[in-house]
């Protein structure tokens, strides 16, 4: 008996060794991984670095071990192209890594199935449609002109109290005009101050608990610790938390007729009487397009202002081009836009240099695929490093140069079809709302520049360009900067 016991648990290891070395087999090469930690003490906490260095010596598509979490990440336009085109019907899944999108009933964390396609068309036709983005234009502009009045109030307060002038925080305005216009398309109201900070508080929260872009995100057995640390107590109160910011913020009362909400929830909660979408799948839209939207804008076009306030040159070309196109009898409004050329290059070459998500969203193997010659196995991560091939000298003059004009000499699409820039991913998980927040994010920086001029607050002192660490890819430093109002300030009444 004990003979037996032994040969069918040596047969049992046996199946499982062979199998693990077929699984691995033919994979990209990579750092050599260690029993259960894989890389994890390899990496920096910056992991974009970390794979830049390897891609320097394994080549631009490797292998990284996350514990026993495959990751693989591609860094070349060619390779980009065979995930998100040649194989994207197999790599079109999430790999969920945070603890709050563990279900996968929203859009962002779902995988690709007739659940998503069904989230993801009413989403496009909703929100994301020509026709719904043009029907929203006066709302943007609306919110685009607080935000000057706002600087200017500022502005006025400031001289009043002190002759020497104090510096802005460009990302208090940037975040907030972003914050609101998303609110407004998706409930037709701007949050009180009091739901926008909760909001920002519970986001950050919902980021320490999930342990999201951390080591957490890929390592089930860290996660399994975690959870020790985190008890199911504190998830819970966070998601009472989130669910009362909900009731008060978004639906106000639950009991509120379906026809007096506004926009995009009404349709929602529709659908929900309908017994179409289930109240966490509302919950998870409205939370995906607050989240997914606001930061990911509002960083670039923070990036860009600080490129701007680097290159005074371009900042100049920029307000030229406003002045002959706009004037200053009138505020930038989106119709100028396909007039502004060189405005639409700053706000590529942002995208280009800075994009929101380095390395995308994760994508998971639904099957085994061959990319590049090398098997990634069912199951993989796979990361798209954005910043990288946006970067890379094989595609780019100086790359590392903020050079709006290169785009003025070449026609380039940045939604998606040209592989050498991908700030929104590209294919079936492409962002679906890359039309809008082009549109929003040159009104926002054409109204910045048309109003005011940037210096630094001291001049040639250098602008910390480093970055935080995380999915999100924002400037570690807010940048802070002089604003000199411009002859277009002079529409806005004096007596705000
Ligand atoms: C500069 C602004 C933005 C950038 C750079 C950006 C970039 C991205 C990227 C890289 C992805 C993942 C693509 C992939 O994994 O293949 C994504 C997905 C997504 N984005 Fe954006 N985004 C921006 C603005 C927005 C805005 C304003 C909204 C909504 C109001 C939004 C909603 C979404 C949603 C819902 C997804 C998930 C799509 C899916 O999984 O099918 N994004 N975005």
């Amino acid at each position: 008996m004990v003979l037996y016991v032994i040969s069918l648990v040596s047969i049992i290891i046996a199946t499982i060794m062979l199998y693990q070395r077929w699984w691995r087999s033919n994979i990209p090469p990579g750092p050599k991984p260690r029993f259960l930690i894989g890389n994890l003490h390899q990496m920096k906490p910056h992991w974009t670095h970390s794979f830049i260095e390897w891609s320097k010596t394994y080549g631009p598509i490797i292998s990284v071990w996350m514990g026993t979490q495959l990751i693989v990440v591609v860094s070349s336009s060619d390779l980009a192209r065979q995930v998100l085109r040649d194989k994207d019907h197999q790599l079109s899944n999430r790999q969920r890594i945070a603890r709050m999108t563990q279900s996968g009933n929203d859009l962002v964390w779902s995988d690709y199935s007739p659940h998503y396609v069904k989230l993801r068309k009413l989403c496009t036709l909703e929100l994301f449609s020509l026709k719904s983005i043009e029907n929203f234009r006066s709302l943007r502009e609306m919110e685009v002109r607080s935000m000057v009045e706002s600087i200017l109030k500022d502005l006025m307060i400031d001289s009043s109290n002190d002759q020497t002038r104090k510096p802005l925080v460009v990302r208090k305005y940037v975040a907030k005009v972003v914050l609101n216009t998303i609110s407004r398309l998706m409930i037709g109201k701007e949050f009180e101050s009091e739901e926008g900070k909760e909001f920002k508080s519970i986001v950050e929260k919902e980021h320490l608990l999930s342990g999201s872009g951390t080591f957490f995100d890929h390592v089930w057995w860290l996660k399994w610790l975690s959870s020790w640390f985190i008890s199911d107590k504190e998830f819970l109160a966070h998601k009472e938390r989130r669910t009362k910011w909900f009731r008060g913020a978004i639906m106000e009362e639950e009991d509120v007729a379906v026809e007096d909400h506004n926009g995009f929830v009404r349709n929602l909660l529709v659908l929900k009487e309908k017994k179409e979408l289930s109240e966490e799948t509302v919950h998870g839209l409205i939370w995906n397009m607050l989240t997914a939207g606001s930061d990911t804008t509002a960083v670039v076009i923070e990036w860009a202002m600080a490129e701007m306030i680097k290159c005074p040159d371009v900042q100049e070309k920029a307000q030229q081009e406003l002045d002959s196109v706009v004037g200053s009898e009138r505020l930038m409004s989106e119709s100028d836009i396909p007039k502004l050329h060189y405005l639409q290059c700053v706000v590529k070459e942002a995208l280009r240099l800075h994009p929101s998500t380095p390395l995308m969203l994760p994508h998971k193997a639904s099957e085994t695929v061959w990319l590049g010659g090398y098997k990634v196995p069912k199951g993989a991560t796979v990361y798209v490093h954005v910043k990288e091939i946006g970067r890379d000298p094989v595609n780019w003059r100086d790359p590392e140069e903020f050079r709006p004009e290169r785009f003025l000499q070449e026609e380039t699409d940045v939604k998606g079809r040209d592989f050498r820039v991908l700030p929104f991913g590209s294919g079936r998980r492409v962002c679906p709302a890359a039309q809008l927040s082009m549109n929003l994010m040159a009104l926002v920086m054409g109204n910045l520049l048309q109003c005011f001029s940037w210096s630094s607050p001291v001049p040639g002192e250098r602008i910390d360009m480093s970055e935080n660490p995380g999915l999100l890819c924002s400037m570690k430093t807010p940048v802070q900067a002089l604003a000199s109002p411009r002859a277009a300030t002079r529409v806005i009444p004096y007596n705000l």
